[in-house]
């Protein structure tokens, strides 16, 4: 119910007015990959080598998980050591400094499609849009999977010192529906 009444809020000033620009469609983009490609959000969203990664804190930009974590194929660690021997899968407010974060959701790998860590703008554009390569949704769903996840909510909120990235999670959704609107431009669409 609140999706559909969400989605009816979302679609009736579009009909009401014109479609955005490609330009605004542009601008939107810029405000979704500015999250995107930020640590809260790449420290996970790495490749099939699947090492997670940390960064801020005491550990500068870009290093390394501690402690030779892996998450192998399974994307959960389930080969070596589980994410969850650490990352205990129920919700914690995460204030204490170098603690594992804790989430109601058992922590692990997004699937390597998903993978943004050191891509460009461009590049995690034509993935975001492509259900091929976003996990297989239309982007209503994407819109949802940023409203419901709780991964999500805890990078925009990872307390114990971590940055944030900018802006807030409504804001987020706002641009990812008006990105879609405009028909998801990415840089250089002939
Ligand atoms: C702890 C790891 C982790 C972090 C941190 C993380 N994600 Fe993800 N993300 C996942 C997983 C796992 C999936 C695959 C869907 C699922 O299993 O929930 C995913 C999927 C997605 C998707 C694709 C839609 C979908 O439903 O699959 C988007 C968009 C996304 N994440 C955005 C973000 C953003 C934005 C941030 C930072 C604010 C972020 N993620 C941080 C693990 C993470
Ligand atoms: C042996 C314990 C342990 C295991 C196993 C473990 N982690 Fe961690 N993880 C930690 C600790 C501790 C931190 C916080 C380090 C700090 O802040 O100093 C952390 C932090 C992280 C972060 C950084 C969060 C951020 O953006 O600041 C990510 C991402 C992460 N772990 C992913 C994983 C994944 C994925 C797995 C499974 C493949 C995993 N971890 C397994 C202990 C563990």
């Amino acid at each position: 119910m609140r999706i559909l009444a969400l989605a009816l809020l979302i679609a009736a000033p579009v009909a009401a007015q014109d479609a955005p620009t490609k330009a605004q469609g542009l601008a939107a983009w810029d405000e979704i990959y500015a999250v995107t490609s930020h640590p809260r959000c790449t420290n996970c969203h790495v490749d099939e080598g699947g090492v997670p990664m940390w960064n801020g804190l005491i550990y500068g930009a870009d290093t390394v998980h501690g402690m030779h974590v892996q998450a192998d194929e399974s994307r959960v660690g389930a080969e070596t050591l589980p994410c969850r021997t650490c990352h205990i899968g129920a919700a914690s407010v995460n204030a204490t400094p170098h603690a594992p974060p804790m989430i109601d959701d058992a922590w692990r790998l997004p699937p390597v499609e998903l993978a943004w860590f050191g891509k460009s703008s461009k590049d995690v554009c034509e993935q975001l849009r492509d259900p091929e390569t976003n996990d297989g949704f239309a982007m209503d769903g994407v819109a949802s999977h940023l409203e419901t996840s709780a991964f999500v909510a805890w990078g925009f909120n990872p307390g114990a010192g971590r940055s944030e990235p900018p802006g807030t999670l409504d804001e987020m959704v706002v641009a990812l529906n008006l990105w879609a609107a405009a028909g998801t431009p990415c840089a250089n669409d002939p």
